[in-house]
């Protein structure tokens, strides 16, 4: 059986994600399963599907495993559900000693690591996501967190796992609309440094859309290496880092407006993209093509490239202040000067967001 492997090497911590076609693959993790007992945090959608197949290939390893189902969605990100994981590990006696480990998409991984990170000032986890999205992003770099009423993931801790087990053939279950989200995501890294990527998307365009395992694997594992490449320079985020944001301020305030109802996080993502590179367009630092190119791209994966015009397009630009990414008013976005050339702009100015946004409602 083969499994590929990325190692995640940071300043004081180093772990490997394993991405295998067709399994649960721990063994190269025994050790860390053995003498612990182990929560295992999913959801009312993605348990019925793989806590028991989870669950069969832990037993060979660790007889002491637990569970937690939550509510699903991205508006059970919060506090509750942080509190409910929380209360769980307090109910079953759970120490330092312990493991966490999530099962599902990116709001379980998130919500998970967060309560690993907080649980005794910090327990040891596990990533196992099942949807794209978190198998191609979320499973690297160590963010965690949960959302506050007045903005997302505004509640969190940067927190390493031990691993990461992508079996991806999960993905088979995974709705369409939320595969595709995964690949708005998995877009980015072609847009941000990696031009060649975007070629090679082209090029596997069928059989990605096709869910040829073996190209899957071969996909996650690039996004992998290529996030770890920029989170390994920039661990917390105080630099280059922030390139992986591309689209995403505009993306989150998106997500606000609609209380998460309207788009997932990749058809945020690619929306918020869209704009971004619009916004180059405008100040002059990309040609006219690009938003074309980028919408092309976009495009021909089915990802949605507009807003609709009953959008408020003035309390988005309200909604992006509140961003992490804003500094005193000041907006720090990441534009384009070509595909593949991304780059942080600071001290972009309202006015001039407004417009990018206004352009791509339609
Ligand atoms: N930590 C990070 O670096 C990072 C990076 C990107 C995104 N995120 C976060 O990830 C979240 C989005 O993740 P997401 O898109 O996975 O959303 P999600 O976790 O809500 O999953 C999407 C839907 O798919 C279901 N699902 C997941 N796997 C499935 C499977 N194999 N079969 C059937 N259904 C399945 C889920 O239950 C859910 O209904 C956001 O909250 C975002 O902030 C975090």
């Amino acid at each position: 059986m083969n499994t590929q492997i990325v190692n995640i090497n940071l300043s004081h911590c180093n772990y490997s994600i394993f991405i295998n076609e067709s399994c649960f693959d721990f063994n190269a993790v025994a050790h860390l399963l053995k003498n612990r007992k182990i929560a295992i945090i999913s959801n009312e959608t993605v348990a019925p599907l793989y806590l028991e197949p989870l669950k069969q290939s832990l037993k060979r390893y660790n007889n002491s495993l637990h569970h937690l189902i939550l509510k699903d969605g991205e508006q059970y990100k919060n506090q509750d559900s942080w509190n409910q994981i929380l209360d769980f590990l307090a109910d079953n006696s759970f120490n330092r000693s312990d493991l966490l480990m999530s099962l599902g998409g990116g709001v379980i991984c998130d919500m998970t690591g967060f309560a690993a990170a907080s649980w005794m000032r910090g327990i040891d986890f596990i990533q196992v996501p099942t949807s794209l999205l978190a198998q191609v992003d979320a499973s690297v770099g160590g963010k965690t967190g949960i959302n506050h009423k007045k903005g997302k993931n505004l509640i969190g801790a940067f927190h390493q796992p031990l691993a990461v087990i992508i079996n991806a053939s999960t993905l088979k279950t995974l709705p369409e609309r939320e595969f595709k989200s995964g690949l708005g995501e998995t877009t980015k890294y072609g847009f941000i440094n990696q031009p060649q990527f975007k070629q090679w998307l082209q090029e596997h365009s069928e059989e990605i859309i096709r869910l040829n395992l073996a190209i899957m694997c071969q996909l996650i594992a690039k996004c992998c290496k290529y996030k770890k490449e920029i989170v390994q320079q920039d661990e917390k985020e105080s630099g280059i880092r922030a390139l992986l944001n591309l689209g995403h301020t505009f993306a989150h305030a998106i997500e606000t407006y609609t209380q998460y109802k309207e788009y997932t996080h990749g058809e945020a993502v690619a929306i918020g993209m869209v704009m971004a590179a619009q916004l180059s367009v405008n100040l002059g630092i990309a040609n006219d093509n690009l938003r074309k190119e980028l919408e092309k791209h976009l495009q021909d994966f089915n990802l949605l490239t507009m807003l609709p015009k009953a959008v408020n397009a003035t309390e988005l630009v309200e909604l992006m202040r509140l961003d992490k990414k804003t500094i005193n008013n000041s907006h720090r976005l990441i534009l384009l000067k070509s595909i593949g050339n991304a780059f942080i702009q600071t001290n972009v100015c309202e006015k001039d967001i407004l417009q990018a946004i206004l352009s791509t409602q339609h």
